[in-house]
C-alpha cells in the first residue's frame, strides 16, 4: 500500500515518520502489519477513509470521508508500560490536551477509552497487542449534528460543533501527534504520578457514587475514594474498602 505523502515530525519517538493514506481497510490493521519491524516503530499511519474500520468490541467504527483524524501508531513499549490501563491513560490524555489547545474545551474520560465534551464522544481509542503495541484512535473533526443524526449517533460530537469552525486537518494531527509523543516520552522516563492524575482527573469521578461493570459480569457500587493505576478504591459500607485492578473493569459509571 502506498502512502499519498509523507510527513515528518520532529518528535522524540511518534510521528518522525507520518504516512497519509486516501483509504485503507484499517489503520491499525496497517500498523499491525508491521509489528516484526522494529525500523517501524512511531511510524504513525493516517487515511481519509477506512472501508474495514475496527471499534471496541469488535464494532465496526465508520466516518464520512475526510469527516475524522483516523490514526494509529505502532510502538514497542517496555514490558512495564504495556499494561492496558497505562496506554490508554497515555492515549486519552494526550488526546484531550490536544483538543484542549485545538478548542478550549475540557474533554472528559469514559471508562475505559471514550473522549466526551458535554457528554457526547467526541473520541473513541482502540489499542491493540501482539508482537508491538498499536494506539488507533477515530476523533471526530469536522461532522455536524445533522451528520451524526444521519447514522444514528445523536451522542457524537466533533472539534467542529464545539468550536464553531472546523479545525484543518494537518493542525489536528500534528497537534495530538505532539501531546501523544510529550506524554509517551514522559512515560518512558518512569513518570507516573501526573500521568496518573491527570487521568484520575479527567475521569472525574472521585467522590461520586459509581458503579463498577466488571469484565466478568459482575457488579460493585460504592463511592470512588480513589483510583491510581494500582486499583479503584470503592468504599462498599461504612468500613468497607474494596480495592480492585483496573484490568478487570469494563465500565465506570456515576449515572446508573
Ligand atoms: C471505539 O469503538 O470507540 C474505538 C474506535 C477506534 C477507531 C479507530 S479509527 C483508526 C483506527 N483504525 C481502526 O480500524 N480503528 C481505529
Amino acid at each position: 500500500m502506498i502512502p499519498r505523502e509523507i510527513l515528518h515530525l520532529n518528535s522524540r519517538h511518534l510521528g518522525r515518520s507520518i504516512q497519509l493514506f486516501e483509504e485503507v481497510p484499517s489503520t491499525n490493521d496497517l500498523a499491525a502489519s508491521f509489528a516484526h519491524d522494529p525500523d517501524a516503530a512511531g511510524t504513525v499511519y493516517v487515511a481519509e477513509h477506512q472501508t474495514n474500520g475496527r471499534g471496541q468490541y469488535g464494532r465496526l467504527w465508520q466516518a464520512r470521508p475526510g469527516s475524522s483524524l483516523l490514526l494509529s501508531v505502532l510502538l514497542f513499549p517496555p514490558a512495564e508500560l504495556r499494561r492496558p490501563v497505562i496506554l490508554t491513560a497515555w492515549a486519552a490524555v494526550g488526546i484531550a490536551q490536544a483538543i484542549l489547545e485545538l478548542t478550549g474545551a475540557e474533554a472528559r474520560i469514559k471508562w475505559p477509552n471514550d473522549l466526551l465534551i458535554g457528554g457526547k464522544k467526541v473520541c473513541g481509542i482502540l489499542i491493540e497487542q501482539s508482537g508491538g503495541v498499536v494506539l488507533g484512535f477515530g476523533l471526530n473533526r469536522s461532522q455536524t449534528a445533522e451528520d451524526f443524526a444521519a447514522v444514528g449517533l445523536p451522542d457524537a460530537t466533533s472539534l467542529g460543533m464545539i468550536s464553531g469552525t472546523n479545525p484543518d486537518a494537518i493542525t489536528v494531527l500534528k497537534t495530538v501527534v505532539q501531546h501523544l509523543d510529550a506524554g509517551y516520552d514522559r512515560l518512558l522516563s518512569g513518570e507516573r504520578i501526573t500521568p496518573e492524575s491527570q487521568w484520575k482527573q479527567r475521569i472525574g469521578l472521585i467522590g461520586r457514587q459509581v458503579r463498577i461493570d466488571l469484565a466478568d459480569g459482575g457488579q460493585r457500587v460504592g463511592r470512588l475514594r480513589d483510583m491510581s493505576f494500582d486499583g479503584l478504591e470503592l468504599e462498599t459500607g461504612e468500613h468497607a474498602i474494596e480495592v480492585i485492578l483496573p484490568e478487570l473493569i469494563r465500565g465506570l459509571s456515576a449515572n446508573f
